[in-house]
């Protein structure tokens, strides 16, 4: 049966190669993963990536909850800032909860009991190709820039810096952690363990693993440090794709397919850093040129340009590549689109459609059934 679009479909056969690279960083350096959340958070997965991987990473209460219970074993709660009331609840779930400020540590520490505390760090130094999201850029409110004095270092255990995005660049990686060492090397010594955050693409086919492991192993054997990584991208990259069928094509001095999804709606970091989707199949020298827009209002909704032998026309499908990261933790209902479902192909090749939004999804967004028709309407 054909499956109604748009919707994501995640391919575990796919995820599978990253979460063996996963394993391979974990058996080989002993360096743990943990998942980040933010960038990723399709539980109906979990299942598998959790034989894969160490736990979850989470940027809130609820994402710190959706981890303890879907995914299990390591749970860690970081927040760039915790409300007292969310303290007690994080502290029954979580192993290890991070501090994003002195200021928090000092306030919360008493009430976290025997939970490993952490802080984040600042290391001011990053890799990043975008402005919005480099943690080390001028004024960053994310960590802490000066080196903790001894009465901060005892209410700790362990550190995180997130500090790569997007980071392919193994000489990079490596030469960025030898600073990190120089600079905190009286602090290390005396933690436990460390996060070095997510960002970095190591799971790619080009990408140098053994390098990265040796680097990896040497760092934590000279610190004694139980190092962990943050994957979020690398961990899901290639796995997924939103499918999409072409409802019209439009003609102004270009020809212009319209999708049944937005750019704005399902994939909007690519708005949001000025990318273009890679759209799969096609023909580099084909001879119908397409401009790929979505349809919503916004003008600039386009996912990018497609070549193709033969012409294009409604009914069509069109599957926009590397959709799993960053883009169902974010979709949202503007203009009311439907957003798209969620489909799991399995290991054993059967598809699961594992979620399907309705009207009663959008309306029950802005408010509950108790207000319907308020002042009178209807
Ligand atoms: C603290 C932290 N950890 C992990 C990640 C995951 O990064 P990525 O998805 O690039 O691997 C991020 C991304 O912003 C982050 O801020």
């Amino acid at each position: 049966m054909k499956l109604a679009t748009p919707y994501y479909l995640i391919d575990e056969a796919r995820l599978l190669k990253n979460l063996e690279r996963i394993q391979l960083v974990r058996e080989q350096a002993g360096a743990k993963s943990v998942l980040a959340l933010k960038c990723f958070s399709t539980w109906p997965v979990f299942s598998l990536m959790r034989q894969y991987m160490d736990g979850t990473t989470s940027s809130s209460l609820y994402e710190a909850r959706l981890g303890y219970e879907e995914f299990g074993k390591e749970v860690h709660a970081y927040s760039v800032a915790f409300a007292e009331e969310e303290i007690d609840e994080l502290s029954k779930i979580s192993d290890k909860i991070i501090f994003n400020s002195v200021t928090q540590l000092k306030q919360f520490a008493g009430k976290t009991g025997q939970l490993a505390r952490g802080l984040r760090l600042n290391p001011q130094v990053s890799y990043s190709e975008y402005d919005l999201a480099d943690p080390a850029r001028p004024y960053s409110r994310l960590g802490v820039v000066d080196i903790p004095p001894p009465e901060v270092t005892e209410l700790i255990s362990g550190a995180m810096l997130h500090y790569n995005c997007e980071n392919d660049d193994f000489d990079n990686f490596s030469s960025v952690l030898e600073e990190i060492g120089e600079r905190y090397a009286d602090l290390l010594h005396q933690l436990d363990w460390l996060s070095l955050g997510g960002g970095v693409f190591f799971t790619g086919d080009d990408y140098p693993l053994g390098k990265f492991i040796e680097k990896l192993k040497a760092f934590s054997e000279q610190f004694d440090l139980q190092l962990y990584l943050e994957p979020g991208e690398a961990a899901i990259t290639e796995s997924t794709t939103l499918v999409t069928t072409v409802l019209d094509v439009v003609h102004n001095e270009r020809d212009i397919v319209i999708v049944d999804s937005s750019i704005e709606a399902h994939m909007l970091d690519l708005l949001t850093y000025q990318e273009k989707a890679h759209i799969k199949g096609g023909s580099p020298s084909g001879a119908f040129h397409y401009i790929i827009a979505g349809r919503s209002c916004l003008a600039g909704d386009i996912f990018g340009e497609y070549r193709s032998d033969i012409p294009l026309r409604p009914g069509d499908q069109l599957q926009l590549a590397d959709a799993g990261g960053y883009t169902m933790v974010k979709m949202n209902w503007f203009n009311g689109l439907k957003m798209p479902s969620i489909v799991v192909k399995r290991l054993n090749g059967r598809c699961d459609t594992v979620k399907t939004f309705s009207y009663q999804d959008f309306k029950q967004s802005f408010g509950t059934d108790a207000f319907a028709h308020n002042g009178g309407f209807g």
